[in-house]
């Protein structure tokens, strides 16, 4: 394997970690040493690693068959739970990745409307979709990989968040299929997104006759049981879930849109089908064993408590980080958005006198990438595992006060090597 792992977000100096077995709120790796985990099945895992109710419904389906090719009668059921929880969910389409979900939402939304252009905002990640990879790393223009063909991104137009004046010049000219947001902000909440902006995003869209499409791949079942849209009482025409959707059962993706729109799947007569459809095919879109596992999981997200446990859960770890950062005099900010996503900034911020300290609407502040990394590997060796990026933290309803008591000490004792080797310093 190149690099040694099959994700950048894993490849860590002097040398990835490797894992050998997870259970709650735990990892082990190969050497047997113990971590805390907040990257969570990457943001998807409210009920952390082999809930037993999931692990019982995969083992019970696994004996009965994996892929039918055919439909089948649990993957009726998953759709009929996420249309009950997610208000955009007219109708289902289910695929095997948040990618997946993005690509197809994108194309149904240039069949739909008969434009090509897509607008995103900046810093919002949207997966590994070809048109997805300027926007979301500086310089915004230039994809974040290479081999991207300039046809294949020309049709992205980037635009900051929270601007009403930047969206509605975006869209005035009438040429935009769709607007995409991470539907709680950048990276989960990194830089979020104020409340009066759902409305305006929703205003602006429906005035230029382009779909508002969020992003739920990873906020889907965890901002609330029905995601931000629930949350915030607003619904986009189109979304993409992902992980979540099993609580990461690998793979599992879906689109959950307007019943108009998502009509664009329905097979009529041959000039339709070969001309104006748009066509989805994947060997394992809603195979029976993610949707055994999605049922297992999404009647246990249903009831909401594993979203109240895990926001209440991020406070605690928000305010504990945010006093050790205090004792120590490290300038910066702890928030979580609103729900249960933690993240940890160091610096000054010209907002901090009006700001709430929930959501951040700084877009111009920078995250280290060497002092992310440097936080995670000391977290590491306290036993606390992350994103390799270091400074976020997905929680889940099975993090315990002892998990957490644990983490904010090994955040203390990270702070003071930070310190101690001057990669932070006090006031700075
Ligand atoms: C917000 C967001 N959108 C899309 C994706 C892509 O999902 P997947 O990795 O399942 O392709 C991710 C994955 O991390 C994500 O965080």
């Amino acid at each position: 394997m190149p690099r040694g792992v099959s994700h950048d977000q894993w490849y860590a100096d002097p040398f990835p970690i490797y894992m050998s077995r997870a259970h709650g709120s735990h990892l082990w790796d190969i050497d047997g040493n113990d971590y805390v985990d907040y990257y969570g099945g990457h943001g998807g895992k409210m009920l952390g690693h082999a809930p037993p109710v999931v692990v019982a419904a995969v083992q019970d389906q696994i004996e009965k068959g994996t892929q039918y090719g055919a439909g089948c009668d649990l993957a009726v059921e998953w759709a009929e739970l996420i249309q009950r929880l997610v208000p955009s969910a007219e109708l289902i389409e289910f695929m095997n990745s948040g990618t997946e979900a993005i690509m197809y939402g994108i194309r149904l939304a240039r069949a739909f409307t008969k434009r090509e252009k897509v607008v995103r905002f900046q810093f919002h990640f949207a997966g590994a979709y070809d048109a997805m990879t300027v926007g979301y790393k500086k310089p915004f223009e230039v994809p974040a990989s290479a081999g991207i063909l300039p046809c294949s991104v020309k049709d992205t137009v980037v635009i900051p968040m929270n601007s009403e004046a930047a969206l509605e010049s975006a869209l005035e000219k009438r040429d935009v299929a769709v607007a995409i947001a991470e539907a709680a902000g950048s990276s989960s909440g990194v830089v979020g997104i104020h409340p009066s902006f759902y409305e305006v995003m929703r205003k602006l869209t429906d005035r230029y006759g382009t779909l508002l499409f969020f992003d739920e791949v990873v906020t889907g079942f965890r901002y609330s049981p029905g995601g931000v849209q629930a949350a915030v009482g607003l619904t986009p025409d189109l979304t993409a879930l992902g992980k979540g959707v099993t609580g990461v059962m690998p793979g599992a993706g879906a689109i959950a849109g307007r019943k108009d729109i998502m009509d664009l799947l329905l097979l009529k007569d041959e000039e339709w089908n070969r001309y104006r459809r748009v066509s989805h095919s994947g060997t394992f879109n809603a195979n029976p064993l993610c949707a055994a596992a999605g049922i297992a999981y999404l009647k246990i997200i249903a009831t909401g408590e594993p979203t109240r446990a895990a926001n209440q859960k991020a406070r605690q770890l928000r305010d504990g980080f945010q006093r050790e950062m205090q004792e120590r005099r490290i300038a910066g900010c702890v928030y979580d958005s609103g729900f249960s996503v933690v993240h940890v900034y160091f610096g000054h911020c010209h907002l901090m006198a009006q700001c709430d300290r929930v959501v951040c609407l700084n877009a111009d502040k920078t995250r280290d990438p060497g002092t992310g990394q440097a936080l995670f590997m000391n977290l590491a060796l306290n036993g606390v595992k992350t994103p390799t990026r270091g400074y976020d933290f997905f929680l889940s309803a099975v993090h315990s006060e002892e998990d957490l008591e644990k983490t904010i000490g090994a955040f203390g004792k990270s702070l003071d090597v930070l310190l101690a080797e001057k990669i932070l310093s006090q006031n700075g």
